[in-house]
């Protein structure tokens, strides 16, 4: 007997640490079944089995299902009004800024933040934290080396000033890099951090299904602090903010309500 999706689901948690059954099922079977038959599995049991034996296809399996395309200042006008209300709201009312990239892919959303505070001069009292599901990219993201069509939308005197480009790739300074921490987190599963003053999630909420959905808005809107924002994707949206004690204030930004002015 092959193993259904759901066992397959048990098996991955069991073994990979991976909770499926909270993505989105249609969209995340067509992509299993298609990774499956790339690595010459007829089903799922078998595919199970070549995942555990063979490191080579765990990473193929792991890296597909995952899904890390990501470029800097993605959505660029969008990027625009959150460089704004950073700069000229969030970043006056708070003595520090803790910021967190949460699946941050290759690190370009972690990094361009890190290159607005750097211009503005608040690097020195920000923390920049990048984090996501998957090893192999966090460890692309340090390394900070990226192609033509994930630049595009960097300012030439930044791209100038921040990078090094060398064989048509562009490899970002120590100086920008250090400013970002990177760890491994799973948005599903791990505890989030705490005292945020920004969270930007961008594009991944789309592959969870709706009860995992609420469950990170709460477990997002718990991690800032009053008056902190948050930042989602150009195709998402957080329908009825006030239940997560969210509040809209920009085409995809939200504030954490009850910061007591004074
Ligand atoms: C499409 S990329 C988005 C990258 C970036 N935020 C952006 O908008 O350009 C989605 C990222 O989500 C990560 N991801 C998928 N499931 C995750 C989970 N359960 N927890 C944390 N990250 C996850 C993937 O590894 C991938 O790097």
């Amino acid at each position: 007997m092959t193993l259904q999706f759901e066992e397959f689901y048990a098996w991955s948690k069991r073994e990979l640490n991976l909770q499926l059954d909270g993505y989105k099922q249609k969209q995340l079977q067509r992509r299993i079944t298609t990774i499956m038959k790339k690595s010459g599995s007829d089903n799922l049991t078998m595919y199970a089995r070549t995942i555990k034996q063979d490191p080579e296809v765990k990473k193929a399996f792991l890296d597909y299902i995952t899904i890390n395309v990501t470029e800097f200042y993605r959505n660029d006008k969008l990027f625009a009004e959150f460089e704004q209300i950073l700069v000229n709201d969030i970043a006056p009312k708070f003595p520090s800024l803790k910021i967190w990239s949460a699946a941050c892919s290759t690190g370009a959303e972690a990094y361009s933040v890190a290159m607005i505070l750097k211009k503005q001069k608040l690097e020195n009292r920000s923390t920049i934290i990048g984090t996501d599901i998957d090893q192999t990219i966090l460890q692309k993201a340090r390394e900070g080396i990226y192609r033509d069509g994930e630049i595009k939308n960097i300012h030439p005197t930044d791209l100038k000033q921040y990078f090094v480009e060398k064989e048509g790739q562009y490899h970002l300074t120590d100086a920008v890099k250090k400013m970002v921490t990177f760890r491994q987190h799973d948005l599903i599963l791990d505890a989030y951090p705490k005292d945020c003053q920004v969270i930007i999630c961008r594009n991944v909420m789309i592959y969870f299904n709706d009860e995992v959905k609420e469950n990170i808005f709460k477990k997002v809107s718990e991690a800032l602090v009053p008056g902190g924002i948050f930042f989602i994707g150009a195709t998402e949206t957080i329908y009825n903010p006030s239940q997560y004690g969210l509040r809209k204030i920009g085409s995809f930004l939200y504030e954490k309500v009850g910061i007591e002015e004074g």
